[in-house]
């Protein structure tokens, strides 16, 4: 069958880039790797294979930049940043396109995570204008105690295959209104979105240095990873993705200190009480569970229902689950698209494995349908000793366990290592915030499956990371504080 390359749909060809980019220029490679469209496993790029002499040479570009970069106003900034949002929001089309084509999620989740992503920028233009200082009583009359709030300096980001717009935008839109510079290492997976941002920051006069991407493999980006950790110019590391590789990048960090902010692995409990409002549980469920196939940090991962309407739930969920419907993400109606990769659907297959051996009852799906499509599947009932309890499942898979009391359930929510999201679906509002209250997590959703946005703290605790983005607090990552102790005899 002859499939046409889906990134013929762009009426920009200029967004399509696959060379690094760095100091303003498109830097090529001999060697290059392929992006393949998961929904049909066709390349649809040749990237720049960039190595550690690529990453040295953006740091340098980038350092090389701060002064300028930092010495202009937050106004300045600011405007610039307004025309990247601008830019984005023109393209929102052909940047849909390009993730769906090396994402494999629908468009139209792809164009809501454009929109998502581009929100970063417009509300980081503004809270770069509000980094305030502080003063402070002096207890001397000839002193003046002052605390300014700087621009870091460098910063260097590593960033997911599963959202390759948003979670750039989250890390480049705060440094750079603090007055920082950015080197960034997309996801091999997903380095196309990154390099059109790039080119819309080119666009709308970013200065050379300022933003740089550089591209690599597997193989490469580990070389590329231990370049920015090491760099005595690299401030700063942001990085989303797996606990175990944000152990290993904090280990490499630790002889030059760099300050860190982790956005890592989840284990979502999804928690619904006897007296919940069931419809808006189950919707909450598919919402949270299903969003972009299961692979999401923030994913429901562990579903627990009270025994009254464990019956009915799973009923209604299943029923739910039925009408999915699963196919590329550019076809009409698509509510469920491809699998990242071969490992990701094994992963997904060995949890299912392991539940029916423990006892679960497959309810729906349990398979794959073709190449990188998992059916998407409901397990019930699910038990604690399954490693759908204590692993992150990122795939379409939803594992009902069955619960009798509030502080049961609280103690199995927190029975795990992760805390980034939990939810909460009850119509007692003391039950809701005691709950929320005694969640070992970052955020919690009640009576809601959806809680990311660019005004709210996104972040956890315990091994899902630190550090938060998004909200007036996501800027405080990129600046630092410096105390003055201003004396004069005249004062
Ligand atoms: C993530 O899963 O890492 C991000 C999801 C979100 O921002 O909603």
């Amino acid at each position: 069958m002859h499939f046409a390359s889906p990134l013929s749909r762009l009426t920009d060809r200029g967004l399509v880039q696959s060379d690094s980019f760095i100091d303003n220029a498109w830097v090529g490679s001999a060697q290059r790797f392929s992006v393949f469209d998961p929904a049909t496993g066709i390349p649809v790029a040749a990237v720049a294979n960039h190595g550690a002499q690529a990453a040295e040479l953006a740091i340098e570009a980038a350092a090389r930049a701060l002064g300028a970069w930092r010495a202009q106003t937050a106004r300045h900034r600011c405007a610039v940043l307004m025309k990247w949002f601008d830019l984005i929001h023109l393209h929102q089309e052909d940047l849909a396109c390009l993730m769906t084509a090396e994402q494999g999620k629908p468009l139209k989740e792809a164009r809501g995570e454009v929109l998502y992503g581009a929100s970063f920028f417009e509300w980081f233009a503004q809270e770069g204008r509000r980094i305030y200082g502080e003063t402070i009583p002096a207890t001397a009359a000839n002193q003046r105690w002052l605390v300014l709030k700087q621009a870091m300096g460098v910063c260097a980001a590593i960033t997911p295959w599963n959202f390759p717009f948003a979670m750039v935008a989250r890390k480049v839109a705060p440094a750079l209104a603090a007055g920082c510079t950015m080197v960034l290492k997309p996801a091999q997976q997903t380095p196309l979105c990154a390099l059109a941002l790039a080119e819309l920051g080119q666009r709308a006069g970013l200065p050379a240095g300022v933003f740089n991407v550089v591209t690599a493999d597997g193989l490469q980006s580990a070389e590329v990873g231990k370049i920015f950790c090491s760099h005595p110019q690299v401030r700063h590391l942001s990085f989303t993705g797996s606990t175990q590789v944000g152990r290993l990048l904090m280990e490499q960090c630790a002889p030059t200190l760099k300050k860190l902010s982790l956005e890592l692995g989840g284990n979502a409990p999804f928690i619904v009480f006897d007296d919940a409002d069931l419809e808006q549980a189950v919707e909450g469920a598919m919402l949270s569970k299903f969003r972009n196939a299961g692979q999401t940090c923030v994913c429901a991962n562990r579903i627990f229902v009270q025994s009254g309407i464990f019956d009915v739930f799973v009923a209604r969920l299943t029923a739910q689950v039925q009408t999915l419907k699963v196919g590329n993400g550019f076809e009409d109606g698509v509510q469920i698209g491809p699998l990242i990769n071969e490992q990701a659907v094994a992963k997904v297959q060995r949890h299912v494995e392991d539940a029916q051996a423990h006892g679960a009852q497959l309810l729906a799906g349990g398979m794959r349908i073709r190449d990188l499509f998992f059916a998407p599947t409901v397990l019930a009932p699910a038990l604690p000793s399954m490693m759908c309890a204590s692993q992150e499942v990122f795939g379409p898979l939803a594992p009902v366990f069955r619960f009798d009391t509030e502080s049961e359930v609280l103690a199995q929510a927190n029975a795990t290592e992760f805390g980034l999201a939990s939810y909460v679906f009850t119509r007692n509002l003391g039950r809701a915030l005691r709950i929320a209250e005694a969640l070992e997590c970052g955020m919690v959703g009640i009576n809601t499956g959806v809680i990311s946005s660019v005004e709210v703290p996104f972040g956890g605790v315990k091994q899902s990371g630190h550090g938060r983005e998004g909200s007036r607090h996501g800027i405080d990552d990129y600046v630092e504080m410096k105390y003055v102790c201003l004396t004069d005899k005249e004062l």
